[in-house]
């Protein structure tokens, strides 16, 4: 049985105070700024910043960095990886991440997990890695995070495999569904940026950490990173909050709400739906 609008708003516990600011009730509006140039030459786009959020620390999914994550932005990841550049088109590049050896996650995963969803997006949504559902059935976000994020997707009038695509910042599941590691990401990120390559979306958010380390090699606060449009081979990139890091901290969800709204404005400034 589908879910109506009201009851995905209520499931991801955004009612009323969304639905109503959706249609421009009495809360403030964000402002999108009146320079219509989507970017402004530092990486960020012209679009006024919400306000910032209080940060929390969660496990997997969560707003903070581990200390292997924190190094690597000055440390260096093994040359190995970091050198690698996935070329070819989707079949070469699912044969390549199926076949990974780069990094010690191979070793213990069922299968990589490439992603899924629509080739010619509009949205790409970008997580961390695949859990132990994810590894059994070769599809990201399937499991409890993955439902939310579904009913996420929903309450935009969008669903999975339908002008979006879905991909993690690492194709193969930590041990334990642990934070990847600096270097794990580092190993993973030519195949995300062949990806994004491929499927040229007219919008990417990046859900938490992880997949904001990988795809903006930034590791400053959620919070602080929440609001503002970035830009990823000329492409938007907006974050929130990862769908795991939501089902934690129910009260965060109405943010994560507010971020998908403000990426929604992006995307519609860029011409899509
Ligand atoms: N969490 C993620 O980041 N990705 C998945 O695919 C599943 C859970």
């Amino acid at each position: 049985m589908s879910l109506s609008r009201e009851q995905m708003l209520v499931e991801m516990g955004i009612t009323p105070l969304w639905v109503l600011r959706d249609h421009g009730s009495s809360a403030s509006p964000v402002p999108l700024s009146p320079d219509p140039s989507p970017m402004n030459g530092r990486g960020e786009a012209n679009l006024s910043s919400l306000p910032l959020a209080g940060e929390r620390l969660g496990e997997r999914g969560g707003d903070a960095a581990p200390s292997s994550l924190v190094s690597s932005v000055a440390g260096e990841p093994p040359a190995s990886a970091a050198t690698q550049e996935a070329t070819g088109d989707w079949p070469e590049l699912a044969e390549a991440v199926a076949a990974c050896r780069l990094c010690p996650l191979c070793q213990q995963r069922k299968q990589a997990v490439l992603g899924v969803g629509d080739r010619q997006p509009d949205w790409l949504f970008i997580g961390e890695g695949p859990g132990a559902e994810e590894d059994a059935r070769g599809e990201p976000f399937v499991g409890q995070a993955g439902k939310l994020l579904d009913n996420m997707l929903a309450a935009l009038d969008i669903a999975r495999g339908n002008r979006v695509y879905i991909g993690n910042a690492v194709k193969c599941r930590p041990p334990g569904n642990r934070t990847p590691e600096a270097v794990e990401i580092a190993a993973c990120r030519p195949y995300l940026d062949r990806q994004i390559a491929l499927l040229q979306p007219k919008i990417i958010v990046l859900l938490g950490k992880v997949a904001v380390h990988s795809v903006l090699r930034e590791d400053k606060s959620l919070a602080s990173l929440r609001g503002r449009c970035f830009e990823h081979a000329g492409i938007p990139v907006t974050v929130t909050y990862h769908p795991a890091y939501l089902l934690r901290n129910l009260p965060d969800k109405a943010k994560a709400w507010e971020d998908l709204l403000f990426a929604r404005r992006i995307l519609r400034t860029a011409g899509g739906g």
